[in-house]
């Protein structure tokens, strides 16, 4: 017999995001389900979500407190920030990014709390997919080249070139370091923008199949420190979309690189939030997205999906609510103990850190899931 549960979705009161964790269809689909949605007051608006479009999906809108404190289930984007830390608690299931692997203090704030933590970057497939966070990275990838023409105007302290090129001039040259989701998306903006394009990737299955899905419209090369030199030379707008899972960025870009390339040519690094994949490059923000190196022109926005949170937001929805759904028909631990991709996103559970890697990064106890599942800690 499925159970009703109540799910708060809170507002993000982080610097500069706009994004929620649940859009007014997904409160219908839940309220439909039977479930009872709890909404902060004023949480959709930064994504143009009115609270009268979630009362009319079924939810409540509530304050602040009363979603923290009633919710058995609590919706967010990001991870708490230190002045949420006292709302944490026992009995309580948080569905969020979180990232603190690099992030302590949040770390010991949950395990103490006694709440059970479920982060969307850490649900991970069979086949070693992260579904939560492939939709950030389309979105990513798809801004780099808007991002990158933009800086090229001259009038931004660009060179001065115009992407599409017109009839009688050649179009610009993007290069694309890494063909993954960012880079494969970044791929498809920059050929749409009218833009020649070279994807360097190191995976020649991963060749393979954009080959076969760019129908041969773009040039694929083998990366190497050697090639990445070369294309750089002659590139106007240069996307870093490499990723080494549970690594950093490899620097491929060197400094003595960018004396090789154009004046005013511009260099998006999408992989700036695993450090970045040039030595050149540091996190930057959307007030303030570029500096300039070497004559070159680097844009580092870290949350780059953060500028369209309309876009975000349902893209962010659309893959979260399965999960959400299930978590809330079964409850939290069922939930886990049947979809072991979920599994894989249960970084604390009833308050022990069960996630290796986090364990391990702040020397804190590390209980492997199914010893937590089993304590009947929850
Ligand atoms: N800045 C942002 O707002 C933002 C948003 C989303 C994702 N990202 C970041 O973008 C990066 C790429 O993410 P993704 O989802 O595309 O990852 P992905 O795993 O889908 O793709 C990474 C690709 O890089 C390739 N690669 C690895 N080493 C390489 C090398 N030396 N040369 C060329 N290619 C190499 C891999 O073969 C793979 O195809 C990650 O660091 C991710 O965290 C940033």
């Amino acid at each position: 017999m499925p159970r009703a549960m109540r799910i708060g979705v809170a507002r993000e009161i982080k610097s500069q995001e706009y994004r929620v964790a649940l859009t007014p269809a997904g409160a219908r689909e839940l309220t439909q389900r039977g479930h009872e949605v709890l909404v902060e007051t004023d949480a959709g608006l930064g994504s143009a979500f009115a609270d009268d479009a979630y009362e009319r999906a079924g939810a409540s809108i509530v304050p602040v407190d009363d979603v923290w404190t009633r919710a058995e289930l609590l919706l967010k984007v990001k991870e708490p920030i230190a002045s949420e830390y006292k709302r944490l608690r026992e009995g309580l299931t948080l569905f969020t990014y979180l990232h603190i692997a690099a992030d302590e203090p949040l770390t010991r704030a949950l395990a103490d709390s006694g709440i059970t933590a479920i982060a969307y970057e850490t649900v991970e497939t069979d086949r070693g997919a992260l579904p939560l966070l492939a939709p950030m990275s389309e979105i990513a990838g798809r801004l780099a080249p808007q991002a990158g023409a933009h800086h090229l105007e001259k009038p931004k302290g660009g060179r001065g070139t115009l992407l599409g090129g017109v009839a009688g001039v050649a179009p610009g040259r993007v290069v694309v370091i890494g063909g993954g989701i960012v880079g494969y998306n970044a791929a498809v903006i920059a050929l749409g923008l009218g833009a020649q394009v070279t994807i360097l990737e190191r995976s020649v299955d991963r060749m393979r199949h954009l080959e076969e899905v760019l129908s041969g419209r773009v040039s694929l090369l083998m990366s190497s420190s050697l090639q990445v030199e070369e294309s750089l030379t002659d590139a106007d707008l240069v996307i870093g979309a490499v990723l080494i899972p549970g690594a950093l960025a490899p620097k491929l870009v060197t400094r003595d690189m960018l004396h090789e390339m154009k004046e005013g040519s511009v260099f998006v690094d999408v992989a700036i939030d695993q450090g970045g994949c040039a030595e050149t490059s540091h996190p930057t923000t959307h007030d303030e997205p570029v500096y300039t190196v070497e004559g070159v022109i680097h844009y580092c926005v870290a949350n780059m999906p953060g500028a369209v949170p309309i876009t975000s937001t349902r893209a962010l929805t659309n893959v979260t609510l399965p999960y959400v759904e299930a978590i809330a028909e079964d409850g939290a631990i069922q939930a886990v103990q049947r979809d072991p991709a979920l599994a894989q996103g249960v970084n604390v559970l009833a308050g022990r850190v069960t996630y290796e890697a986090v364990a391990e990064a702040h020397g804190l106890d590390y209980t492997p899931l199914e010893d937590a599942l089993a304590a009947g800690v929850a």
